[in-house]
């Protein structure tokens, strides 16, 4: 069966599907942008026992959950936009890597079924570009979609990256992690703090009332040219000073003094590394965009707000539930594609490695095929 090329807008409201980790996420967005229903659900209680993500577990949870709250939005998106139905839909859009196999089999195996069962056009987003591309959701940063080009610092639990954003499916990275994701590193402390996971929101807690002047901990990579950052050492530091408590000592102000001595290493290393990235941009761009779970960090957002004035950027940092995995922001990254007739076949095989990197994210309008 041909569908044919995808016309451009205006076209129906697009469904998006997020299940590239431990969120099960779905949303509907109309072509403009207009967020008409979304709904997440966090898999936090079903890894906590193990201190980290299992991706058998993950994968049977988005299983268990996803057609149900695909059906959820479909309802409430139903009430903005009287008589929604999958067949008035423009597009169907999933995460399609870079993740966990089984979670990603899930929701493409989900979004191409309602795909080739309503004729619509298939969109496999890569989820590091719809991390890049939730800052032109109108609205969010001005009331019209942000110019390309601007600079985008990607940090969480599995990346920790500076992206120059030039166009939908033009990337640059400008640097990324040699070691520890941000986020995997304050999971990694929390856990040697006896702090339960996800450890990030805990220790911020811990820290906030800890001296960030105590402890002397390094700050990898700082001041060395480009933007590439590092954690282990950091880490392995926190861990020798954990080491070298006595017994029974580590709660209380010490604990407090740790946590936030850590926090503020991350915090200038990471303003540090953005420094160099807005350098390396220069005056193509005065956007910042900060991304990923560890952007809800307080003392971060300050330390990046301050370096982004001193550069001659604004730092912008979406709501937290649009920087943390979501469904929007799939939806949305599929509209962006659909309006340059960009879109996927149904054979389209899900990448649990996918990097962000224009060579390998062609924007080429393409005849959709469906059964
Ligand atoms: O983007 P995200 O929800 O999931 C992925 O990793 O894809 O990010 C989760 C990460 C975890 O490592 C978590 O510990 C960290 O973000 N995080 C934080 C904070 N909230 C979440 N790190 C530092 N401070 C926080 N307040
Ligand atoms: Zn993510």
């Amino acid at each position: 069966m041909q569908i044919g090329p995808v016309s451009g807008p205006p076209f129906g409201p697009v469904l998006g599907i997020e299940s590239s980790c431990d969120e099960t996420a779905a949303a509907v967005l109309d072509a403009n942008g207009r967020i008409l229903a979304e709904a997440v659900l966090g898999q936090e209680s079903e890894h906590a026992p193990f201190g980290g993500v299992v991706p058998e577990i993950a994968a049977r949870a988005h299983l268990a959950h996803l057609p149900d709250l695909v059906r959820r939005v479909m309802a409430q998106a139903g009430l903005s936009q009287a008589g929604l139905g999958f067949a008035e839909l423009g597009g169907v859009a999933a995460s399609g890597g870079p993740g966990l196999i089984g979670g990603l089999i899930v929701g493409s195996g989900v979004a191409k079924g309602i795909a080739l069962a309503q004729r619509l056009p298939y969109i496999a987003v890569n989820h590091l570009e719809a991390h890049a591309l939730t800052a032109r959701l109108p609205g969010l940063v001005d009331t019209q979609s942000v110019p390309f080009p601007y600079l985008l610092l990607l940090i969480s639990g599995g990346h920790c990256q500076c992206v120059a954003v030039e166009g939908v499916g033009q990337y640059r990275r400008l640097g990324g992690t040699l070691d520890d994701a941000a986020g995997e590193a304050f999971d990694k402390v929390a856990k040697l703090m006896g702090l339960p996971w996800p450890g990030g929101p805990a220790l911020e807690r811990l820290a906030a009332s800890g001296d960030p002047a105590r402890y002397a901990f390094p700050r990898p990579l700082m001041g060395r040219a480009g933007c590439d950052f590092s954690f282990s050492g950091l880490k392995t530091a926190v861990a020798q000073e954990v080491a070298r408590q006595p017994a029974g000592a580590l709660f209380g102000t010490v604990a407090a003094d740790i946590c936030a001595s850590f926090q503020r290493a991350v915090a200038d290393v990471l303003a540090d590394r953005a420094s160099h990235a807005m350098r390396m941009m220069g005056a193509r761009s005065n956007l910042l965009i900060v991304a990923g779970g560890v952007a809800a960090n307080g003392t971060i957002r300050a330390a990046l707000d301050a370096a982004a004035a001193k550069n001659g950027y604004r730092l912008v940092a979406p709501p937290v539930r649009l920087c943390t995995d979501n469904a929007v922001m799939v939806a949305w990254a599929g509209i962006e594609r659909l309006r340059l007739g960009s879109v996927n076949r149904l054979d389209f095989a899900p990448r649990p490695r996918w990097p962000l990197d224009a060579s390998d994210m062609p924007v080429v309008p393409t005849p959709v095929t469906g059964g």
